[in-house]
């Protein structure tokens, strides 16, 4: 897509407590947030309803075999099939990802899934359907999972100096290294390029570090360091290639 939303789950039960990796759930100050951005996106990404006035929840959805559906032209490759004024339309899934972790997945429930916008005289309609991947879970921490930083350099301390001498290298013991973040965030990166849509995609602080430095141009090396606060969502309108634009918008 020409437009990316970026956002860090709501805050968690471990942000709190400075805790890394984990599933913990929202804090209540999180669960606001993630109220926040249901109202937020509607608003801002895309609107509940259409210029027509109507929403998904309005329509009828069809039977492949109704005979409504031209077998040629209406039949969707992908997608499902809904009746309105008895005119079928194609609804096709719009772009919410998260995390399989319950922290993102809680913050984007309020985010209501209807209409996109209509397209093609009235043929194809875009319905916001969340996607979960493992690849945008957080950087797996292995056998510190759980724990806090001052825990680790207590217990660990020859560990926390080897991440502080190259943390885009340092891998966690049986975990993960910020390299190892970047080849599995590969893969969901050529899917971004190829979407249409605007997307929104509410996963943690490494991988939107990554994603960040991707999308804006900041290499590597740097990408770690990137700050990626909680509770604001991160606009970045982006040619494709190299010039984008950056808008950052913040719940307090
Ligand atoms: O502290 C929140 C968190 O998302 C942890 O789960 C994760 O390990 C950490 O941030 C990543 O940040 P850093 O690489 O700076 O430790």
């Amino acid at each position: 897509p020409r437009t990316v939303y970026v956002s860090r789950h709501g805050q968690s039960q471990y942000n709190v407590c400075q805790k890394i990796g984990g599933n913990p759930g929202l804090t209540a100050s999180g669960e606001r947030f993630a109220r926040w951005l249901g109202s937020w996106v509607p608003a801002h990404i895309w609107p509940a309803k259409n210029e027509t006035g109507r929403s998904v929840t309005d329509f009828e959805e069809l039977d492949a075999d109704d005979e409504a559906l031209d077998p040629h032209t209406a039949r969707p490759l992908f997608g499902r099939v809904f009746s309105v004024d008895d005119t079928p339309v194609i609804i096709r899934p719009a772009r919410l990802w998260t995390s399989t972790l319950k922290r993102t997945i809680d913050t984007a429930r309020h985010i209501p899934h209807p209409v996109l916008e209509l397209r093609g005289g009235g043929g194809v309609w875009h319905q916001m359907l969340p996607r979960v991947y493992r690849n945008l879970d957080e950087l797996f921490a292995g056998d510190y999972e759980g724990m806090t930083y001052k825990e680790i350099e207590a217990n660990f301390g020859g560990e926390s100096i080897l991440r502080k001498r190259d943390k885009l290298g340092y891998r966690y013991p049986r975990g993960e290294s910020y390299l190892d973040l970047i080849a599995r965030l590969d893969p969901l990166m050529h899917e971004l390029e190829s979407y249409a849509e605007p997307l929104l995609i509410v996963s943690h602080q490494a991988t939107l570090r990554i994603l960040y430095a991707y999308l804006v141009g900041i290499p590597r090396a740097e990408a770690p360091k990137i700050e990626i606060p909680l509770h604001t969502i991160i606009k970045i309108e982006w040619d494709g290639w190299q010039s984008f634009n950056e808008t950052r918008f913040h719940f307090d």
